[in-house]
């Protein structure tokens, strides 16, 4: 077990857990903020739950002593950037995320090297070291408009090569200079399976994040971050939808749509539930109790990495 894990059978978890996360956020005068891929319950006690970027906004106009952020590492990193007077607590320290593990500071400076004089546009999904070596940050709701923002300049685009395969042909730039990233829940995403599923069910219209492999996206009706996702599963007048992302959206969707009939797309291994997140869900309304309790763990981000990172994050949130 990791130093940073929480041994939960060494602690008094209160029975009535709810009561006492909100007893002690009022006591705090903490803010809870999830991602809509956290389990159910954390969803259900948050302020506020959003995608990446309504996320960053909402940090960027918390007001309040201390923020729980409920989501991965780089999503509490950000508000800890935004936020460097607030303590930022987090659940589990381990909820990282493959996009952001598999670009390191010290290759990624190499390859940006390699390309000078090309603007850096990084996915928000990287880690605060990247985001300082960035000109600008964008999120998966409005990366083809961060795209745009630098016609007819060179652009790296990091670290998600299926993203950032989509938003190319969105924004008509073939010439991205692309790190060869990617999520390892979208990416599982099983197209074969999916075909199959969208025989058994004709009139289902089919919802996918970009992160997701092409020969899925070339089967998606819809395409969009996770809060169009659910914005576009509520509003549809198609009764079935077949969703291909995290299926933490779900609970979001069937609580606006209670009768809405949705299908997961399937992953590559049947007998995995590779449609979660293992990073998100190893945050836990324990685990949140404990953060607001100790007020640990807290997410820190050393200077003068943290004033490099908030200039390309202000830049796309006035952007936006
Ligand atoms: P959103 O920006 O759509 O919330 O996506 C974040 C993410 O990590 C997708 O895997
Ligand atoms: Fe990262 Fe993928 Fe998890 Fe999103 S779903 S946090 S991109 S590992």
């Amino acid at each position: 077990m990791s130093e940073r894990h929480t041994d939960l059978t060494q602690q008094a978890i209160p029975t009535d857990i709810e009561a006492a996360i909100r007893e002690l956020k009022e006591e705090r005068r903490a803010i809870i903020l999830a991602h809509f891929y956290q389990e159910s319950e954390v969803q259900d006690i948050a302020d506020f739950v959003g995608d990446s970027l309504a996320l960053a906004q909402a940090a960027q106009n918390a007001d309040c002593d201390v923020i729980a952020f409920c989501g991965v590492h780089f999503m509490a990193e950000t508000a800890k950037i935004l936020n460097p007077d607030k303590p930022v607590v987090v659940p589990d320290m381990d909820a990282g995320c493959s996009l952001a593990d598999g670009c390191p500071a010290d290759e990624f400076r190499d390859f940006v090297d390699q390309h000078p004089g090309a603007k850096v546009l990084t996915y928000i999904n990287a880690s605060a070291e990247v985001k300082a070596m960035s000109d600008l940050i964008c999120t998966s709701a409005n990366a083809v408009k961060m795209v745009n923002h630098f016609k007819g300049e060179d652009i790296i685009f990091a670290p998600d090569r299926h993203l950032a395969r989509f938003v190319g042909k969105e924004a008509n730039r073939s010439d991205l200079i692309v790190w060869q990233g990617a999520c390892v829940v979208h990416e599982l995403f099983s197209a074969k399976g999916l075909a199959k599923l969208r025989i058994q069910h004709p009139d289902a219209e089919v919802l996918a994040h970009p992160e997701c492999d092409q020969a899925v996206l070339d089967q998606a009706d819809f395409i969009a971050s996770t809060t169009g996702i659910i914005k576009r599963a509520v509003e549809t007048p198609e009764r079935v939808s077949i969703i291909a992302t995290e299926d933490g959206v779900f609970h979001s969707i069937l609580k606006q749509v209670p009768g809405k009939v949705l299908y997961q797309a399937p992953g590559m291994d049947e007998s995995c539930a590779c449609n979660q997140c293992p990073y998100m869900r190893l945050n836990t309304l324990e685990k949140l109790y404990l953060a607001l309790r100790d007020l640990s763990p807290q997410v820190e981000v050393k200077e003068p990495i943290r004033a490099k990172a908030l200039v390309p994050i202000e830049r796309m949130l006035s952007l936006s």
